[in-house]
């Protein structure tokens, strides 16, 4: 035993001289309600371990703001070793090209409304975020999609919707940025309703990222990482230069689906690469018309994204929605595709969705008999 950590701190000895040897390069998201304490966290950390860095200016890297997971590895392959303030969900286990800390803070979705406002009617959510997956989990009876978090809690502070679902460091980004406004909160119990920030690296970054998971042990042991993350430090202060300039207000502007990525393995599933070409045919001459050319749903249900398989909804696995899709579909002329056209659309389906082929072709009898859950929630 004895022997073994010696033989540990070795290697984090190597490790940490060549890290030192370099500044290291952080990427944040620019427009994130949880900048500051990203920030923050960062700062304190880099200073425990003696590490310089700097922040990289992601400009408009992050187009529209969303960032799925591939875009997030080409960024740490190219521009960064590291992104701060990745929000994963409670229990999902990075892995897979990228490499994760422990988390460093979570923060909930909560349901908020102004005080008075009547109690049922309407909640409003906003598209392809979690908050539409808890919204769908609770089984909210009527709820309003907008298309971004800024959009709904305007939608709430305007008294068009009674109540709306968003993260908390965007409640409370919004209140500061608009002082006389006050929501009630309450807390919302999905497998969606905690997220936990961690920094993120390539894998390459295995001994860095593990030298910064043991830091933030250190900084909660010592009570530093609580302070930094309260949500009364959550903002604001946190952007103050190290020079002591005054506090910088956070601008309040996340946008569509920003940050919330699904940090884990590629899911695989049993598929040939060379059954997605095919099948991507298939589903333009037969299921595009009603379920629309990008999958995004038309007079159909989307067949892709958060409202259509998420992980929550347990009963979808491969081998049902084939079964399923084999009898019923095309809804104009149901079952009369032929075998190895049902074959192939199930594979591009997959293939849409975010899953890896295993290299094994489908076959109808395999794809029929196949438990795989089916997760659409995985891009
Ligand atoms: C004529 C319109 C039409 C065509 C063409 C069509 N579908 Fe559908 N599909 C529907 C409708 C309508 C539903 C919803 C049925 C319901 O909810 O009972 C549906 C439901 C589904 C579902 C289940 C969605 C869910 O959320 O439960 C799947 C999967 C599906 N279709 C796949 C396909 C595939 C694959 C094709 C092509 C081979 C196809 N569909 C062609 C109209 C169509």
């Amino acid at each position: 035993m004895k022997y073994r950590n010696l033989l540990l701190a070795g290697a984090v000895a190597l490790a940490a001289t060549s890290a030192q040897a370099r500044e290291v390069r952080l990427c944040l998201f620019p427009h994130s309600a949880t900048r500051g304490v990203d920030t923050a966290v960062a700062r304190a950390v880099f200073s425990r371990m003696a590490l310089s860095y700097h922040v990289v200016d992601l400009g408009h890297a992050l187009g529209d703001g969303a960032l799925a997971q591939p875009a997030l590895a080409r960024l740490l392959a190219s521009r960064c070793d590291l992104f701060a303030g990745i929000p994963t969900a409670a229990g999902a286990r990075p892995s897979g090209a990228v490499v994760a800390t422990q988390p460093y803070a979570a923060f909930d979705f909560v349901e908020f409304a102004l005080p008075g406002a009547a109690s049922g009617g309407a909640v409003a959510v906003a598209y392809r975020t979690p908050a539409q997956l808890i919204a769908a989990e609770s089984k909210v009876p009527d709820f309003d999609v907008e298309n971004t978090p800024d959009a709904v809690i305007r939608a709430v502070a305007e008294r068009r919707v009674p109540h709306g679902i968003a993260w908390a460091p965007s409640l409370l980004a919004y209140q500061r940025a608009h002082p006389g406004v006050h929501f009630t909160q309450q807390a919302t119990h999905s497998r969606f309703s905690t997220w936990q920030l961690r920094f993120v690296g390539a894998a390459r970054e295995k001994a860095l990222v593990g030298r910064i998971s043991h830091t933030i042990g250190a900084l909660r042991r010592s009570g530093e990482l609580q302070r930094l993350t309260a949500p009364a430090a959550a903002q604001g202060t946190a952007d103050r230069a190290p020079g002591g300039a005054a506090p910088q207000r956070t601008a309040f502007h996340p946008r569509p689906g920003w940050g919330f990525v699904r940090v884990a393995a590629t899911p695989t599933a049993q598929f040939a690469a060379a059954q997605v070409g095919p099948g991507r045919k298939v589903y333009a001459a037969e299921c595009a018309r009603c379920h629309g050319d990008k999958l995004e749903g038309r007079t159909a249900p989307a067949l892709v994204g958060p409202g259509f398989a998420p992980s929550s909804n347990s009963t979808m696995t491969v081998g049902g929605i084939f079964q399923y899709v084999t009898t019923n579909m095309p809804a104009d002329k149901p079952g009369q595709l032929k075998a190895a056209q049902y074959v192939d659309v199930m594979a591009f389906l997959l293939h849409a969705n975010g899953y890896a082929p295993s290299g094994k072709a489908m076959t109808a009898d395999a794809a029929g008999n196949d438990t795989t859950a089916f997760d659409s929630f995985v891009k």
